[in-house]
């Protein structure tokens, strides 16, 4: 197993610092509070991310019938993980969870309490392996059935463009007709401030993370059919009565492959 690296600050830990869990060390809260020094916003765009999942997860068991989910850059567990959300509304729902950090790794029994009914599973690959991704994802899924591939804040991890277009569309390539791809993505032109804390981020050592134009999270889902609203802020999507409404600087949706 990969060493966990207590030095430079790292994605799944300082995420989930954000979320005001306890996965974390003392750079990835030095690193967070840098970070929200300068734009205090990131915490609720990290908890409307997840809010944003929740609600798309339970969109695609709801209204679109889905069982089968491939959430690839898990993340730590915290509350609400996709394998919860989904069985609490289909408990024969399976799982499979892909993440390559050590500490999610070692976390990963807690993505692992599957319902009887169901089944859930952890694979530790990386997102630039995606044919190997859906090789594993295999072993627990029918990938002859629809099946809902879930890419929420990774690929502003890869630091090309047209290199992340080319991950999605091969891990789309292995789903068929029916399948879906939930995403959500940090975004620019909204705050500098959210720019500028990012930057900063980004030159800490930890694997940069890169904000990306509207334009460029929508082309993401090029080929699929968009559940209406289509690509927007993410608290915009389907909002539960109460929750907040405020434009912010993660962009997201939901589409279908045809
Ligand atoms: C910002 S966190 C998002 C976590 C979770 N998906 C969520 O929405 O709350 C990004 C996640 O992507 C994972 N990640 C980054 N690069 C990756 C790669 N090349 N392969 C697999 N996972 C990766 C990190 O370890 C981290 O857990």
């Amino acid at each position: 197993m990969t060493q966990i690296d207590t030095s430079v600050p790292h994605s799944a830990r300082i995420w989930n610092y954000w979320l005001g869990g306890k996965d974390n060390y003392p750079v990835d809260e030095a690193a967070g509070d840098a970070y929200t020094a300068v734009f205090p916003g990131i915490v609720t765009i990290a908890r409307s991310s997840r809010a944003f999942l929740g609600r798309s997860i339970r969109h695609l068991v709801q209204e679109a019938g889905v069982r089968q989910f491939l959430d690839v850059g898990t993340g730590l567990p915290t509350v609400d993980n996709t394998h919860e959300v989904a069985q609490r509304l289909a408990p024969e729902s399976r799982i499979v969870y892909v993440d390559n950090d050590p500490l999610v790794l070692a976390h990963a029994r807690a993505l692992l309490t599957s319902t009887p009914e169901g089944a859930t599973a952890y694979e530790p690959i990386s997102l630039y392996e995606p044919e190997q991704i859906l090789a594993a994802a295999g072993e627990t899924l029918d990938l002859t059935r629809p099946t809902a591939l879930i890419l929420s804040g990774i690929l502003g991890h890869v630091a090309d463009y047209d290199e992340a277009r080319e991950l999605v569309r091969r891990l789309l390539a292995g789903l068929p007709s029916g399948s879906y791809l939930s995403l959500n993505e940090g975004s620019r032109g909204t705050d500098p401030a959210y720019e500028q804390a990012q930057d900063a981020y980004n030159e800490t050592g930890a694997v940069p993370y890169f904000l990306r134009p509207v334009e460029q999270i929508e082309a993401f889902f090029e080929g699929l059919e968009l559940v209406e609203p289509g690509v927007v802020s993410v608290p915009l999507w389907h909002p539960e009565p109460g929750e907040p409404t405020e434009p912010i600087g993660q962009h997201g949706g939901l589409g279908r492959k045809p």
